[in-house]
């Protein structure tokens, strides 16, 4: 059985998948096309780790995405794409002119010598082609590192170099909102340091004017004006890797998360079909960036494994007003919503006159991901836009986990606000304490962990095994490490309470403070700063920055300036601190460790009870910190 439909069910899956895991998962694999069976379901240890699923098995990701669907499909819409401009033609895609364009770039990057294995980078504005892209390395096994279109030059040669990219595909430009992002400008810069890339790849999509560096540089138009429409998938085994996407930990640079072709395909799949309970003819909309986690799972792969129609939207929710998601969601009649907390807050900031004009009569089912959602915006979500007629899933999960693995099951689950509830099949959450001793029973708290492999889970940091183990695997043997705080209420329900390492979580986003504070400390005059996240109304955190300068005749405002400019440079826009203090000394341990538990507090306005600190090397500099923080 695929799909559940009842809780009863629910409570017999979990039990058959934790009593036989190889056997439930083998179930659901079964369905798919693969060119060669799997001799051997799992066969994993979280010591090395190394874990792999349906080993042995061949197959291609896009066979299952597309060729399967073409004989009962080919006429229906697999995206409407909806651009940032109301006033611009939309465009809808079938499975059919999908498949053709999809196979067509696919020769265009065969022709420019790209091969089963290649990194092939991504830097690409919310458009049709981003998804053909993706799709093509996958038909032709190279493996896709999308990097998210708000980073800087310098974040993306970071990324480029680490998997030693040799195509990189990306637009003249993008709209967001009122702005033109120059995006093959940023590519530009980018490659400089970058002697991989031998082949950029360009869509027009704004026209604005551009450098194409001969024999470098080509056009996606007129690349796919002679390509062939007949490409034939490679043969993939089930454990090659899929794509690599980068994300932020507490430590160093983001690192190159792994994910693989049978397993992410069976679980995003799985995942998508229960927690949203997609019916035949529906349309479904998840309003993430397809250079995040959750665009590469639902909005790229799981809804077209299941033969869906999605909605692809260019822009952003306030653009050209705070009406735009409602308005498109009576355009598209879309019945299943999928967007992010802090979307739902400022678009609740906005106020109600903006949902009144519109219907959002086909609305079944909404569901929000990234970051803890607050109660009083899963309320207003419930009132104003579900018009508490629609189960609200609150999905739980992480660039590492692939899919979603704790969360309400669309109008199964019995959903309380804040609360992601339970874990799906498959999947073995425990809280642990800070000596990973478990923490059984209902009514605790602890650090979230998950004892047993599922078939999307991490598979390794690229080209680092030994840093996927240190971040996931060696905290608490034998278990797999989240990084987030949880407690399991007294029906056993589970509530993500955010991150106990130091990531902060601003707007959705995943950025580690020692990423920013390493930005920060890029500017000449400062000698030295230390980031925290605090809570902020709309980002769900915002990001606080005490800094250290040298130069004390400096005048503030610039300096302030000149370290915004600094993280943009070097991170991209979304890492920009919201608050600076200059401070003349950071609270410090006597061995040299910064005591961020008293900058945390102090961030949060807690100026009072800072708890011990008669272990800092020189206390008086709280006293000096607290003065000056910023309101
Ligand atoms: O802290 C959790 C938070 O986002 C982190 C994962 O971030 P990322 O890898 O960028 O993936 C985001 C999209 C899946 C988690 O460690 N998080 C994600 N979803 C939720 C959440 N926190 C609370 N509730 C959620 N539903």
């Amino acid at each position: 059985m695929l799909r559940i439909t009842s809780i009863e069910e629910y409570h017999s899956e979990y039990k058959k998948s934790i009593d036989n895991p190889e056997q439930f998962w083998a179930e659901k694999a079964e369905q798919f096309y693969w060119q060669k069976k799997w001799d051997e379901v799992l066969r994993w240890n979280f010591d090395e780790p190394k874990i792999e699923w349906f080993v042995g098995g061949k197959l291609n990701i896009t066979e299952n995405c597309l060729d399967r669907h073409l004989p009962t499909r080919a006429n229906q819409i697999a995206y409407y794409w909806e651009p940032n401009n109301p006033n611009e033609k939309a465009i809808e895609l079938t499975y059919q002119q999908l498949y053709e364009q999809v196979c067509k770039f696919s020769n265009v990057l065969k022709n420019n010598d790209a091969k089963k294995g290649d990194r092939i980078c991504i830097y690409m504005p919310m458009i049709p082609e981003l998804t053909i892209a993706v799709l093509a390395c996958a038909r032709i096994g190279a493996i896709h590192s999308v990097v998210f279109g708000g980073f800087s030059a310098t974040s993306l040669s970071g990324r480029i170099q680490d998997c030693d990219c040799n195509i990189v595909i990306t637009s003249d430009g993008g709209y967001r909102g009122a702005k033109d992002i120059p995006m093959k400008q940023v590519v530009d810069e980018a490659l400089e340091l970058c002697p991989s890339v031998k082949k950029v790849v360009v869509v027009e999509r704004t026209k604005t004017p551009i450098t194409m560096l001969e024999g470098r540089d080509i056009f996606w138009s007129n690349e796919m004006q002679n390509a062939s429409v007949n490409c034939p998938a490679e043969i993939m085994d089930a454990e090659d890797f899929l794509f690599i996407l980068y994300t932020s930990g507490s430590t160093g640079k983001p690192k190159g998360v792994v994910h693989t072709c049978g397993g992410y395909m069976v679980y995003t799949h799985y995942s998508f079909q229960n927690v949203f309970q997609y019916n035949e003819g529906e349309v479904y909309w998840c309003t993430a960036d397809i250079g995040w986690i959750t665009g590469h799972s639902y909005i790229v792969y799981a809804p077209l494994l299941a033969g869906a129609t999605s909605v692809i939207f260019e822009g952003v929710p306030t653009y050209p007003n705070a009406g735009r998601f409602w308005e498109i969601i009576d355009k598209y009649n879309v019945n299943i919503f999928y967007t992010a907390p802090t979307a739902i807050r400022a678009l609740e900031a906005a106020g109600v006159d903006f949902v009144k004009p519109y219907k959002l009569n086909s609305l079944r089912i909404l569901g929000s991901v990234g970051e803890p959602i607050n109660e009083e915006a899963w309320n207003w979500y419930n009132e104003h836009i579900g018009k508490y007629n629609c189960p609200i899933v609150d999905t739980w999960w992480q660039t590492e986990t692939g899919g979603i693995l704790i969360s309400p099951l669309a109008g199964i689950t019995k959903t309380k606000p804040c609360f992601a509830t339970l874990p799906l099949p498959g999947i073995q959450p425990v809280l642990v304490d800070e000596k990973g001793n478990e923490i059984k029973g209902n009514g605790v708290e602890g650090n979230l962990c998950v004892k047993f492999p599922w078939p999307s889970i991490i598979r390794t940091t690229y080209g680092d095994n030994e840093r996927c183990k240190q971040n996931y695997f060696a905290t608490y043997p034998n278990l797999y490490f989240t990084g987030d705080g949880c407690k399991r209420d007294d029906d056993g329900y589970y509530r993500i309470t955010g991150r106990v390492d130091d990531v902060m979580n601003i707007s959705g986003h995943r950025i580690g403070t020692a990423e920013v504070e390493s930005a920060i400390n890029m500017h000449i005059d400062i000698v030295e700063s230390a980031v925290v996240g605090y809570q902020h109304d709309i980002k769900g955190q915002g990001i606080y920055a005490y800094v250290i300068c040298v130069n004390k005749q400096k005048d503030v405002e610039m300096l302030r300036k000149e370290i915004l400019a600094e993280v943009t440079k070097t991170i991209g826009a979304i890492a920009k601190p919201d608050k600076i203090q200059i401070v003349s000394g950071l609270p410090k341990t006597r061995s040299g460790k910064i005591m961020r538990r008293i900058l945390r507090k102090v961030a949060e306005g807690e100026l009072h009870n800072l708890g011990d600190i008669s272990t800092l090397l020189d206390p008086s500099v709280v006293e000096e910190i607290k003065l000056g923080v910023i309101k």
